[in-house]
Parts: structure tokens; sequence; C-alpha cells
């Protein structure tokens, strides 16, 4: 009887290696592996904020303030601001910065909190010199540099924005809110 059983669970064991589908040619395959590289994003990196990027002009910081509250560009909430261009061929899906989605600020809708509360920034992070804001520039840059584990996007190395509108979300963040 046992060897009847024996016998059996080897016939099984043999069926099963010759049969089963090899699935290694498709999970190793060289395209997703280009895939995959394409996607990388490589170490993180430091940039200089370019000169004149803080500003005080209004449109800058409606931009900005744009930017950091809306995700799509169908979704978005109300009017477009004056200059703000977001034809980049690479921003697709995430047209805008989403920022909401993880930090609470002044006028924020439904704001999450998996990042810090930038409510108030100016005068928590600013006038106390705990910031400044090439720190902020960078930190919205790339993250990385700052917190290497960090849950937030990248925004500059991705090519998700351009250095000028990383400028008019910095000027945003660190202006003055009524
Ligand atoms: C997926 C969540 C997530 C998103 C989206 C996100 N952040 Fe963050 N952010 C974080 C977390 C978490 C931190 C805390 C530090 C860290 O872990 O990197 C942080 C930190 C920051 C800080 C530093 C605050 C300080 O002074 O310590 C700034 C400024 C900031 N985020 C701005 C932004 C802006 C602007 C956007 C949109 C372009 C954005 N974040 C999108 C999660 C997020």
């Amino acid at each position: 009887m046992n060897k009847i059983l024996t016998l059996a669970i080897t016939a099984a064991a043999v069926l099963t290696n010759t049969f089963a589908a090899d699935v290694r040619s498709a999970i190793e395959s060289p395209d997703a592996k280009k895939i995959l590289k394409k996607d990388y994003l490589g170490p993180a990196k430091n940039y200089k904020m370019p000169a004149g990027c803080i500003s005080n002009d209004p449109d800058a910081i409606a931009r900005g303030k744009f930017i950091f509250h809306n995700l799509n560009g169908e979704q978005a909430k109300g009017k477009l601001p004056k200059g703000l261009d977001r034809n980049l061929a690479n921003a697709e899906p995430k047209q805008y910065g989403n920022c909401v989605a993880c930090h609470n600020i002044e006028d924020a809708q439904g704001a999450g909190n998996i990042g810090p509360d930038l409510t108030n920034y100016k005068m928590y992070f600013m006038d106390s010199k705990t910031r400044d804001n090439a720190w902020v520039y960078q930190k919205i840059a790339d993250p990385r540099t700052d917190n290497e584990n960090t849950h937030m996007t990248v925004n500059l190395t991705t090519g998700l924005f351009t250095p000028t509108e990383i400028c008019e979300i910095t000027s945003y963040i660190v202006s003055e809110k009524k």
C-alpha cells in the first residue's frame, strides 16, 4: 500500500515538473527590466536654488498655490491662475502637485496628514530661522536629500515640475497668508 502511494506521489511530482509553465522568462524579460530601469530615479540630487527664485509677486504665489492644492487638470478646482502652463510632455498623469494629499495648509480642503502641517509655515519655520528658502526649494525638488526614506514625491529629478514652478510653490509656502 505504502509503495503504491510513493509511486503515485513520485508520478505526480514528475508530471508537475514536466507540465508546469516556466514563467521565468516572462518575469526576467529584458523588456520589463528596461521599463524598470527607465523609471529608476538614481541617487538623490542636490539643487542650487535659481537666482530670484522666491517672489512676492501675487501671480507667482497664485500659481504655486494652485499647483499645491490640485492634482489632475480636469479635476482641478477654481480658475487657472495667470501664466500657469502645465503642458509638460512628461507631466502626465500628475499635472499638479497634489501636496494637500499629505499636507494641511491654509484653505486646504480635505488635506492629508502623512506629511507635516504647513499652516503658518512662515511664522513657525521661516521667521524662527528653522528653515531657509533654499532648504524648502531643495525639499520640494528632491526630498530624498533630507530623508532618504521619504514618502514625499520627488518633483524636480522626475521632471514633474520645472525649477520655475518649484520656485513658485516655495514662494507660496513661505508667504504670509491672510
Ligand atoms: C505622499 C505624501 C506627500 C506628498 C504628496 C507631499 N509631501 Fe511634502 N512631505 C511629506 C512627508 C512625509 C514629509 C516629512 C519629511 C519627510 O519624510 O520627507 C514632507 C515634508 C515636506 C516639507 C518640509 C516641511 C519642514 O519644514 O519640515 C515641505 C516644505 C513639503 N513637504 C512640501 C511639499 C510640497 C510642496 C508637495 C507637493 C509638490 C508635497 N510636499 C507633497 C509627504 C508628502
